[in-house]
């Protein structure tokens, strides 16, 4: 068992730049993170601040242009062919649109199968790994048999994390996975990352737009703004007491279920954006 202690995956001063070097354009500016294992790492911030940059260079489908990422030991930072497959049973994915991420022609039962049959494993293993991550998703057996249309957007998004963790992987990014969901469904499809984490120790990078979110699953939260971080710290704080201040205004931004608090946070809000004013005037 490695040292809970001793990081999973390290990100060190990474920058991404999309296009021709030089010319392109820089979508993070020296980044650094690091997950242990067992972990959730959180990252928030506004539309565009970088954060499915930051997910997929570790996934290897974003160029890392500088800096390195080391995943248990490896430097992983220009991964690709062979070494990307070797990782992938290590490094998972799960995004916001099941839709998009399930071959709708394929049976859910074959769907989940594929990532292990693909690895060489027996077609009798492969059934079985598969029946116990069904009944791991809470999803009925009989799901094996139908297709991914067959399902609502909950339901799909448990059928691409029992398809993300097949393979028992030891770090699963998860980009904004339940952002297309209602906020009941929400709620138990966090539950259930909650629930696989604490039953098999796997870590997350979770990425998301929503305070909310993130404060209930991460045990730390990056906030980033225009392809930095701005603040890297424990999730309570940084979700209710953030020491910087666009962590402060994103705090402000983010509905409460309290009504009383959301009255305190609308008067902050307003003062903030008067300040604001009078600044531009000034
Ligand atoms: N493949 C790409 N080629 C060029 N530019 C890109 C590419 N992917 C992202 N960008 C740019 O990089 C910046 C960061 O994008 P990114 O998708 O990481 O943001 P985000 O924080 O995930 O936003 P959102 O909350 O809207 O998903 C944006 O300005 C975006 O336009
Ligand atoms: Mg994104």
């Amino acid at each position: 068992m490695a040292d809970v202690n001793t990081p999973l995956l390290t990100v060190e001063d990474l920058v991404v730049e999309y296009g021709s070097r030089g010319k392109g354009f820089r979508a993070l500016h020296g980044v650094s993170i690091d997950i242990k294992p067992g972990e959730c790492v959180g990252v928030v911030g506004e539309s565009g601040s970088g954060k499915s940059t930051l997910g997929n260079a570790i996934l290897g489908l974003a160029p890392v242009t500088e800096g390195k990422i080391t995943f248990d030991g490896e430097d992983i930072s220009h991964a690709k062919g062979a070494d990307r497959r070797r990782l992938a049973k290590s490094i998972q994915v799960v995004f916001q649109d099941p839709y998009g991420s399930l071959d709708p022609t394929m049976r859910v039962g074959d769907i989940l199968a594929e990532p292990l049959t693909v690895a060489g494993e027996s077609k009798d293993k492969a059934r079985d790994a598969v029946a116990e991550m069904i009944e791991r998703v809470h999803l009925p057996a009989g799901t094996i048999d139908r297709y991914p249309s067959e399902f609502s957007g909950g339901q799909r998004q448990r059928i691409a994390i029992a398809r993300a963790l097949v393979r028992r992987p030891r770090l699963i990014v998860c980009d904004e996975p339940v952002s297309a969901l209602d906020l009941t469904t929400q709620s138990t499809v966090i539950d259930l990352f909650i629930e696989i984490q604490r039953d098999i120790g796997v870590s997350y990078l979770f990425v998301s737009h929503d305070l909310g979110v993130v404060r209930r699953i991460c045990h730390r939260v990056a906030v980033m703004q225009r392809g930095e971080i701005v603040e890297f710290g424990d999730a309570a704080m940084v979700t209710s007491e953030p020491e910087h201040p666009y962590s402060a205004r994103l705090l402000l931004a983010s509905p409460v279920a309290d009504p009383a608090a959301q009255a305190q946070r609308r008067q902050n809000w307003l003062a903030l954006r008067e300040e604001d004013n009078a600044a531009a005037v000034r």
